[in-house]
């Protein structure tokens, strides 16, 4: 049985989101006549309750986009140790904006108001470099889809009002956190500055990401996104994917979530199986005892069609998304307890 648990990028579309879109209206998104690009913009802003969205190609993109707009060359970027848009963004931040990073150490990535209030840099010392964006993941994908606790999140903000910093959120998987702990979307957006979200990821869309913020915000990231070579044309039929993934696949996202405690909870009982990251969403971690070669483990499932990654030191990753269903999970766990 097909089990792909690499990541929640792998799902392809169903046929129900690749009939709407090859019926979706198009346009030249660069003169911002596309239609369905102009209404997932506002789909996206208005379920979040921000003025303004920019359709972008990925997540790294509106990241990126995103710092660029709050960061000049030489200022100073504060976030997680962990976090995507340092780890995993291709130095970025340094390429991009040229802007500099203090990372922060983080609980699974999830950075703390005290920690953040500590690493602001005095603007008026001539020596530092300025401190212009404090940046969140929710959830937190190297802590194994850790979810940040909504009142560290105010308590973030409050810091942030108070040194006059923007605050930025890499929600590639927010709807994963906002469906867990039930907090309303606006309520939640009300604390950021600019948020990017992923519809290419739990939601199943093939491809796209949106940034959220004020209208001047957006306005300037969509010049940001044209330098960068984000401009896109007739780009409407990639964004239906994303507006049908929003209309229908955010309350089932549940399901992942299940499924993933129940694999987290069953890997935990297997000798070999050190320790299982305690599974708030759809990613599951779990580190192996020394006598397991991981390599060989992956290469071992793959011949049984069971796919996931290793991720740091003895450490394996698998993520449930809407491809996968209770029967691969019980498929994976029969084929792991094998071995
Ligand atoms: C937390 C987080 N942010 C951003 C991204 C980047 O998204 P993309 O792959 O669309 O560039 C990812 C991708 O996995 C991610 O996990």
């Amino acid at each position: 049985m097909h089990t792909d648990l690499r990541s929640d990028t792998v799902t392809k579309p169903s046929k129900e989101m690749k009939a709407f879109m090859m019926d979706a209206p198009v346009g030249d998104d660069v003169f911002q006549e596309d239609p369905t690009v102009n209404e997932l913009e506002k789909f996206a802003a208005d379920y979040f309750g921000m003025e303004a969205g920019l359709y972008c190609s990925s997540g790294t993109q509106t990241n990126q986009i995103a710092i660029n707009v709050h960061c000049r060359p030489g200022d100073e970027v504060i976030c997680s140790k962990d976090a995507h848009i340092y780890f995993y963004e291709g130095g970025g931040i340094a390429k991009n904006s040229g802007s500099s990073v203090l990372l922060l150490p983080g609980n699974r990535g999830r950075i703390t108001a005290e920690d953040v209030r500590g690493g602001i840099k005095d603007p008026n010392n001539p020596h530092y470099p300025l401190t212009s964006l404090v940046s969140l993941e929710d959830t937190m994908n190297r802590g194994g889809g850790a979810i940040y606790d909504f009142e560290e999140i105010k308590a973030i903000r409050k810091v942030c009002l108070e040194n006059k910093l923007p605050l930025h959120l890499d929600g590639a998987r927010l709807f994963n956190a906002l469906i867990e702990n039930n907090i309303p979307p606006k309520e939640y957006a009300a604390q950021f500055d600019s948020i990017s979200i992923c519809l290419s990821k739990g939601l199943g869309a093939p491809v796209g990401s949106v940034l959220l913020g004020a209208t001047e915000f957006i306005h300037r990231a969509r010049r940001a996104r044209k330098v960068m070579g984000g401009g896109m044309r007739q780009a409407g039929i990639i964004a239906a994917g994303g507006l049908y993934a929003m209309k229908n696949n955010i309350e089932r996202l549940k399901v992942d979530h299940q499924n993933a405690k129940y694999l987290g909870s069953e890997l935990e009982k297997l000798d070999w199986v050190e320790k299982v990251l305690s599974v708030q969403t759809n990613i599951v971690v779990a580190k192996l005892s020394d006598s397991v070669d991981v390599n060989a483990l992956i290469a071992k499932c793959a011949e049984k069609d069971i796919h996931f990654m290793a991720f740091g030191e003895q450490t394996i990753r698998m993520v449930t998304h809407l491809d996968v269903n209770a029967d691969n999970m019980e498929y994976t766990l029969s084929v792991l307890k094998e071995i």
